[in-house]
């Protein structure tokens, strides 16, 4: 019982040393997430689960800035000025804790995406146009002959790319939607990725709007009110013939009853006028 009871109490403490040491990721976010371009300011902060004595900030796997903090924060703020290519990069952070003590692990990565508008946008067409059917496949092309590298696919209403593709010899990417439904609809653009180093893309160029429209209703097929009517007819017209019918029934009951009744008194009506 005694080596059990030890054991128990050695599992519990380990355990609990463990936790004191495996503090709660913090969460990173960028602001703004979208639409940076090289030359522009943007925030980093690191939500913080608990108090902590200092954050720092990884560029890469790189560490690029601590700050001390005060107890009460729970949110430590970076601010990157003049976006640079090489800060369009990975971003995590990690904080010290105070109470309990220890180092947490680092944040889920942001990617920092940023455009260079020095490149110019890459061209786009949908095929076939604009209005579809149902159930289509759909094309859509993406072109930039020179600077094209990997190519990226965007819908409006969507923080993050909705495809990528390589491009083919031409510098052509070819995205397909096969079977589009209505929830395809949107308007679309590509942008492509810069070679080199970083998270650089071209700006987005013009936009493409498809629009597909919901599959005609087959004749025939979808006779539902027409049918409900139908049944409606049908069933006033049994309930009519079935309503004759008792009704029917009976009044000759009772006319039988009538008649039985006169048959059995002695010297009935027919007979008195006899
Ligand atoms: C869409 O593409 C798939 C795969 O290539 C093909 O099997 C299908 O028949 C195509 N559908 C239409 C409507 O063209
Ligand atoms: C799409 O492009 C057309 C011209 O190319 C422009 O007039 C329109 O404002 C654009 N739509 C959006 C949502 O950007």
């Amino acid at each position: 019982m005694a080596p059990e009871a030890v054991a128990l109490i050695l599992g519990w403490w380990l355990l609990a040393a463990s936790r004191a040491q495996q503090l709660p990721r913090p969460s990173l976010s960028l602001h703004p997430s979208q639409g940076v371009s090289l030359g522009d300011t943007v925030t980093l902060r690191c939500h913080l689960p608990q108090p902590a004595a200092w954050v720092e900030l990884y560029q890469d796997g790189q560490l690029r800035s601590r700050k001390e903090m005060d107890q009460e924060q729970d949110v430590a703020e970076f601010s990157l000025t003049g976006i640079k290519q090489e800060d369009a990069v990975r971003y995590q952070c990690q904080y010290q804790g105070l109470e309990p003590a220890g180092t947490s692990e680092r944040s889920d990565p942001v990617k920092l995406v940023v455009t260079d508008h020095r490149y110019p946008p890459p061209g786009i067409s949908l095929s076939p146009k604009e209005h579809v059917e149902m159930g289509r496949n759909i094309t859509i092309q993406c072109w930039n002959k020179k600077y094209g590298a990997s190519f990226l696919l965007h819908k409006d209403g969507h923080s993050a790319p909705i495809q990528h593709q390589e491009p083919d010899d031409e510098g052509t990417a070819t995205f397909t939607l096969f079977g589009v439904t209505p929830a395809d609809s949107g308007i679309y653009r590509c942008s492509y990725r810069l070679g080199g180093c970083c998270l650089l893309f071209s700006p987005p160029g013009d936009n493409v709007t498809l629009e597909v429209i919901p599959r005609p209703a087959i004749p025939g097929d979808n006779g539902g009110p027409s049918r409900n009517l139908v049944a409606v007819v049908v069933g006033r017209w049994v309930a009519a013939i079935v309503f004759i019918i008792i009704l029917t029934v009976s009044v000759l009951l009772v006319a039988q009853r009538r008649q039985m009744q006169r048959d059995e008194r002695p010297g009935g009506e027919g007979v008195k006028w006899l």
